[in-house]
């Protein structure tokens, strides 16, 4: 019998080696979920959605939905120690019920590529303006000439292109080295230099003089803004920002140490990753209104505004080419833990090298992102169901498919596995894995079901 497969869960091995400490793991996780869904994504989504209410419902969504989604994947990810995939089948298998759970990893891995399709094609967008700002193309320029310089880029769909195939590259080179070397040193530097960048700009747009209207627009709920479909919009990005409901962190969860307290690690995660959107709402709101630029502008906002914001302060170029070096780092350790489940399952089902293994699953990502790069430019107007190529991949994994990965997770952590199983990996009965529990089997499984009737019109209003 294989080692990994032991029978005892505490005594199982992850054929990919081990974090090195606790810390290195809650970095792990933070580089995963920090990234273009805290800056990039959040801002244009809120935006879009009308604001405040919007906001709202994402905070409540992270706090009780989220949070138990994210211990349940951790935990069902050490107590496998095996990827996404295998783990689900072998803890099925292990609770007595069925090996069909591994259909849960299954989409899991799916979703993940779907994902990184796009991305990586936002992440070579973010690489390109690394260049803009050094070049100074931003200083003292207007946001017309800004939108110029977007529209431009976006426009070719070779520049589009070329960016998102050095981003892939970069992503399948860390992949494939092993996620430990190189990995936990970049984001030991990258939070927190992402986190000082960010207090700097957001010093400039307090002074911008129009931070009050930022704030409100954030905070101040307008409910008739809210739907349904928006509701599900939040509830998408409370799974896309905290990297949950595709097993990356149950990959991850797969290399953790037995004696690390997750429920106290999920919250640190949490906490970083909710603090760095709201942070970047903060700093991209008000620069919209000073500039009369639009907030439902959509997935050009962020090129859209930060770049006048480093255009006209001082030192702009240096801050400006700093900060996009720390977001395309914030999407580098992002990307790679969305490629993790299918490689990790790749190296166990077919005894590849990670070096082949991220090659393949690489390419077939490049080579779809190819949809996203398109969708831009020739095929702008090739329009259905929810838009354009990149509109549906964006709706389809991150709308449908993370909630619900993260709801089957859930039910299998809160329903299908033994209470001795799940209190065992959470450190114990006391009050924290009973507060998991109840929001783990009754909070978090009814209220994605509830949004997702909801939002496809099949539960009546009461009213
Ligand atoms: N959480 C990442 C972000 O906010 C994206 C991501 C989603 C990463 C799912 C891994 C898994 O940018």
């Amino acid at each position: 019998m294989l080692s990994n497969q032991a029978a005892d869960p505490g005594k199982r091995k992850s054929l990919h080696g081990h974090w090195s400490s606790r810390m290195a793991f809650i970095l792990a996780v933070t580089g995963s979920a920090v990234g273009l869904g805290n800056i990039w994504k959040f801002p244009y989504v809120a935006g879009q959605n009308g604001g405040g209410a919007f906001v709202l419902v994402y905070l409540a969504c992270v706090a009780i939905i989220g949070l138990p989604v994210m211990m349940s994947e951790i935990l069902l990810g050490r107590r496998g120690r095996r990827n996404p995939i295998a783990t689900m089948g072998l803890l099925g298998a292990e609770e007595g019920k069925s090996e069909n759970w591994k259909v849960v990893g299954a989409m899991g891995v799916m979703a993940g590529v779907l994902i990184l399709s796009f991305y990586a094609v936002i992440g070579g967008w973010t690489l390109a303006y690394v260049f803009k700002s050094a070049s100074g193309a931003f200083t003292g320029a207007s946001a017309a000439e800004i939108a110029a310089i977007s529209n431009r880029f976006t426009g070719s769909w070779m520049s589009l292109g070329l960016y998102h195939t050095i981003f892939m590259g970069l992503s399948i080179f860390v992949v494939a080295r092993g996620v430990e070397r190189g990995l936990e040193q970049a984001v030991r530097f990258m939070v927190p230099a992402l986190l000082f960048l960010m207090i700097v700009l957001l010093a400039y747009s307090i002074n911008s003089g129009y931070f009050g209207q930022g704030l409100e627009f954030m905070f101040s709920p307008d409910w008739s803004k809210l739907t349904w479909d928006t509701v599900l919009a939040a509830m998408g990005q409370a799974f896309f920002t905290l990297s949950i409901g595709m097993g990356a962190v149950m990959a991850y969860g797969a290399y953790l140490p037995e004696e690390t307290s997750i429920s106290g690690s999920s919250a640190a995660v949490a906490i970083a990753d909710t603090s760095i959107a709201t942070l970047a709402g903060l700093v991209i709101f008000p620069l919209v209104f000073a500039n009369g630029l639009n907030p439902g502008e959509g997935p050009g906002l962020v090129f859209a505004t930060l770049p006048m914001a480093f255009g006209q302060m001082t030192g702009g170029v240096i801050f400006g080419t700093l900060f996009f070096v720390l977001l395309t780092f914030a999407a580098w350790t992002s990307a790679i833990s969305l490629m993790e489940p299918a490689v990790a399952w790749i190296v166990e089902r077919f005894n590849h090298t990670r070096a082949q293994a991220a090659m393949l699953i690489g390419g077939l990502i490049w080579a779809a992102g190819f949809g996203t790069v398109l969708s831009f430019n020739v095929l702008a107007d090739f329009k259905f169901w929810r838009g354009t190529i990149f509109d549906n991949l964006d709706h389809l994994s991150i709308n449908i498919m993370l909630p619900l990965g993260g709801l089957l997770i859930v039910v299998f952590a809160g329903w299908v596995m033994c209470r001795n199983s799940s209190a065992d990996e959470l450190g114990g009965a006391g009050t924290i894995y009973r507060l998991w529990r109840v929001l783990a089997r009754f909070v978090a499984p009814i209220g994605i079901l509830f949004v997702f009737l909801k939002a496809v019109g099949l539960l009546p209003d009461l009213s």
